[in-house]
């Protein structure tokens, strides 16, 4: 079998490289190690930059997000006693943010992969890229217990942190850059209204909280935990009760409370892969880079290289021309960095680090007393949060 560019990964990395290359005449296969059941299954983020939304519209897949989306013009920030509003709009010059579920996302383009019966293969075993460090790469799969060859120009990697992109590259072609945080995010799903029209991140003494939300229905909290934490050890009465502490009385007294759908807990990581291509495999998303939550920019910034990827694979099948595939890892890269900086920035302002001494937290005080007083300050932080330009 041949095609033009495999892709393995069926995420939102994946899928969106799919069916832009699909508009513009490119033909691709995509293989995904889990069922489609299993990748609809996975809760993951839910803000979505202006540029992502533009770019889903585009790949034709945007009709439900702009329904259902719920459009943020701001958010707040409660340290101890301080509330700031963030007012993004304003501080921006126009620009919000729209809360839409990673998921959703994710099911809307696998609808539109479905009604156009692409080629995208669930249960891929033993994915393997082959061959791309010369001109006739090629991926191997198994599929039922028979072994398949898909010979390609280009293999793109868009299979997240734990893929086999990025291990398929000998250790000596790529520099790792990492910080491991020590505490995670416990997040639970529950269908209850959001405890604001808006979010609310809070760091207490006892911990950052986060109240979110995907609908008018359904909410999506988080709050830190140290690393060695089970879901066991949180029984939902205990987690609405920390949510309470954390989030303050204002919202503890406007909090409803229930079942929760969904419990898990994500470890906090910041994670950069240099470069982002190896011959003619490229890797996007999560597989080349990682940030913690707290910025709301791992999906966001999967986007941007997909925007980039696509936009050079384009070039190179239309005009014959390299310039845009040799330019990406570079171009992805200068963008993720700055995300990587804001992402680390709001984790040290709105976490408790236990380990860290006295002075580091008077510089934590130090960075909101300055937040709360300055527009300035407020302004770099408006900017970050609805997405710096592509
Ligand atoms: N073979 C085939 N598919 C694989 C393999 C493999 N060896 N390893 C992983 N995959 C698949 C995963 O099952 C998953 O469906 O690749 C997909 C990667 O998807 P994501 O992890 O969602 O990564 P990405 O598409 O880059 O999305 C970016 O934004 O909010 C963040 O971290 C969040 O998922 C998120 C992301
Ligand atoms: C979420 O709703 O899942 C969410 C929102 C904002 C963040 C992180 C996660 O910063």
């Amino acid at each position: 079998m041949r095609t033009q560019v495999v892709i393995i990964g069926a995420g939102p990395s994946g899928l969106l490289l799919s069916q832009l290359l699909h508009l513009a005449g490119i033909a691709s296969v995509v293989l995904e190690r889990r069922s489609a059941q299993h990748v609809l299954s996975r809760i993951r983020a839910g803000v979505l930059e202006q540029g992502l939304a533009d770019m889903l519209e585009r790949a034709g897949v945007g009709a439900r997000m702009h329904a259902e989306g719920l459009p943020h013009d701001g958010f707040a920030i409660s340290v101890g006693e301080t509330r700031l509003r963030i007012d993004l709009k304003a501080l921006t010059g126009g620009k919000s943010v729209l809360v839409y579920g990673q998921t959703e996302i994710t099911r809307d383009l696998m609808e539109a992969h479905a009604e156009r019966d692409a080629d995208v293969i669930y249960e891929a075993d033993h994915v393997t890229p082959l061959g791309f460090d010369g001109d006739t790469p090629k991926v191997s799969y198994m599929r039922e217990g028979v072994t398949h060859e898909i010979n390609c120009d280009f293999i793109c990697g868009c299979d997240g942190f734990h893929g086999v992109s990025r291990s398929s590259v000998p250790d000596q072609a790529f520099t790792v850059f990492e910080k491991v945080y020590p505490f995670g995010w416990l997040g639970i799903l529950a269908h209850v209204p959001p405890v604001d029209h808006e979010l609310i991140y809070a760091n207490h003494a006892r911990g950052f909280a986060l109240a979110s939300m995907r609908s008018h229905a359904l909410s999506r909290y988080y709050i830190q935990v140290p690393t060695s934490t089970h879901t066991d050890d949180w029984p939902d009465k205990a987690i609405w009760q920390e949510l309470k502490t954390r989030l303050g009385d204002e919202a503890a007294s406007a909090m409803e409370t229930g079942p929760s759908i969904e419990k898990g807990i994500a470890p906090l990581r910041s994670f950069v892969c240099e470069p982002l291509r190896f011959g003619r495999l490229f890797l996007a998303g999560d597989a080349g880079h990682i940030v913690p939550p707290t910025g709301a920019k791992g999906l966001n910034l999967a986007a941007s290289d997909i925007h980039y990827l696509s936009e050079a694979l384009i070039e190179y099948y239309g005009e014959k021309s390299q310039a845009g595939l040799d330019a990406y890892s570079q171009k992805a890269l200068a963008r993720i960095w700055k995300a990587e900086r804001f992402s680390w920035w709001m984790t040290m302002l709105l976490h408790q680090f236990p380990t860290l001494g006295p002075f580091d937290a008077r510089m934590q005080r130090a960075e909101m007393d300055y937040l709360v007083s300055s527009r300035a300050a407020q302004t770099a932080l408006a900017e970050n949060y609805v997405g710096l330009p592509y």
